[in-house]
């Protein structure tokens, strides 16, 4: 386990420097969003805010939680005051919610930064209304590792070794050199949706030679 749960902090103009404006990868998948423009969406872990923005320029209310100020403070620097930022761990009861239904929530490419898989689901379902959405990308927890960077898992450990990992081999251009990430069996945060009430609707892989991201959107039952 890592010393603190806003591991960002001391990355996050790394981070900006690093993502930029990049599309995030649920944006680029168009199946994986239902429509938007109207839509109350929590941006779950959204980090310097480019899904927040995204989701704000397509039309929805927005609003972003996080637990990294620094990150937050890349987020507002960057305008579009339209959108709603909330300092939160979104692994504990969100008293930071006002109570209002969200329709969708998203979570890019950040459950493998969030230790705590169960609370953060527990969240997620618990803002969101009957029938709403949950739309996620990973590293995909499958992955075996190529020429850009290790595996999903601890190089030395296989499959089975869940858990928080860091190791100085990583893709040194990458984030997982700096802020290490957590590993879950697939049918581990299978269950753990399942669990949660988040029934998997649609799964998406982006093309790759090795399975490299996984996507998927859930319904709160
Ligand atoms: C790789 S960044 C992704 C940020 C953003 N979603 C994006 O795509 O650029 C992961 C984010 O998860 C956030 N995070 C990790 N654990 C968290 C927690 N328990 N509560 C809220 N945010 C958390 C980090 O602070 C970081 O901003």
């Amino acid at each position: 386990m890592a010393q603190t749960l806003a591991r960002y902090d001391q990355f996050a103009h790394w981070y900006e420097n690093w993502i930029g404006g990049t599309t995030p990868l649920i944006a680029s998948c168009p199946d994986l969003l239902p429509p938007l423009p109207g839509a109350r969406v929590l941006d779950l872990a959204c980090g310097q805010g480019r899904m927040s923005r995204y989701l704000a320029s397509s039309g929805a209310q927005v609003t972003g939680v996080d637990i990294s100020a620094a990150m937050l403070g890349k987020a507002r620097a960057a305008g579009q005051e339209n959108i709603t930022y909330v300092r939160a761990d979104v692994t504990k009861a969100p008293a930071w919610w006002d109570g209002r239904p969200f329709d969708g929530c998203t979570c890019e490419l950040a459950l493998m930064d969030i230790d705590d898989l169960t609370g953060a689901l527990a969240t997620v379902a618990a803002v969101l209304r009957p029938g709403g959405w949950f739309a996620a990308s990973i590293v995909h927890p499958c992955f075996p590792g190529n020429e850009k960077g290790l595996s999903s898992w601890p190089p030395d450990e296989g499959y089975d070794h869940e858990g928080w990992w860091i190791s100085p081999d990583h893709n040194r251009d990458g984030a997982r050199i700096r802020v290490g990430a957590t590993h879950r069996k697939l049918s581990t945060l299978l269950n753990a949706l399942l669990a949660a009430g988040l029934a998997t609707e649609c799964l998406a892989e982006p093309p790759a030679t090795v399975p490299t991201f996984l996507l998927w959107r859930c319904r709160r039952s």
